[in-house]
């Protein structure tokens, strides 16, 4: 069995905007793996928060990927600009998207990789029929939309019964997860199997981005170790 790393992708929605490049910067620095972009359109999502200049310009201050989030109605119509903005993972929500393969294959023919992702509410059968197109599966732990919301267990089945459809099926997807996650919300989310976590207040409410990191990393050590 190999160890299993999670990785802790920032999420900058919560981040102090006057300063966002320090911002990035020291996430990166404290040991973030990715850096995670929430984009809302205030249709799909009721919030607004940026677009695609903002991601560019983050894209200029660090070298970790850039996972990008996309809470926006239509989202293949916004395809090109986020590619081409800098994002290295570009994930939908399958219930916003009408042709969820064709947008899978424009996001890949770009070079980007493919995420997907739904809402609490939300079955995964909206997309499972697609898992061997995809790099990542995003398991929303919140409703989409705002930071700073609790954690939502009940997902974590979702998180389950992804771990065994990749094992049964030889799959090589990712699983992240996204919303409330602390230290102990990141233990529970590693030992259902979570690959990512994606982590807003947590992390940047702080002031000591890597020892928040750290403790998120760390969250699984003490379960199973193993996949
Ligand atoms: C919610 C966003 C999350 C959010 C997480 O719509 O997708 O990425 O920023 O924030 P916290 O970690 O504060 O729940
Ligand atoms: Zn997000």
């Amino acid at each position: 069995m190999k160890e299993r790393r999670i990785e802790i992708a920032p999420s900058i929605l919560a981040a102090d905007f006057r300063h966002l490049e320090r911002e990035v910067k020291s996430a990166q620095d404290g040991g973030a793996d990715r850096i995670h972009c929430d984009i809302m359109d205030g249709v799909f999502v009721p919030n607004i928060s940026f677009g695609p200049m903002v991601v560019s310009a983050v894209k200029k201050c660090v070298s970790i990927p850039l996972d990008v989030h996309l809470m926006i109605a239509a989202p293949e119509n916004y395809i090109a600009q986020f590619c081409d903005a800098g994002a290295d993972n570009l994930t939908v929500h399958a219930d916003a998207v009408a042709n969820l393969p064709n947008v899978f294959e424009t996001i890949r023919a770009r070079g980007v990789n493919v995420g997907v992702t739904v809402n609490p509410d939300k079955p995964i059968s909206l997309f499972d029929r697609y898992l061997d197109k995809v790099d990542l599966v995003l398991i929303m732990s919140v409703y989409a939309g705002f930071g700073g919301q609790p954690f939502m267990r009940e997902v974590l089945e979702k998180v389950r019964a992804l771990t065994n459809r990749r094992r049964l099926a030889n799959l090589d997807f990712s699983i992240e997860i996204d919303g409330g996650i602390n230290a102990e919300t990141a233990a529970l989310s590693f030992e259902a199997g979570v690959d990512i976590l994606v982590s807003g207040s947590y992390i940047f409410g702080g002031n000591n981005y890597r020892s928040a990191i750290e403790s998120l990393r760390n969250a699984g050590k003490d379960t199973k170790n193993e996949r």
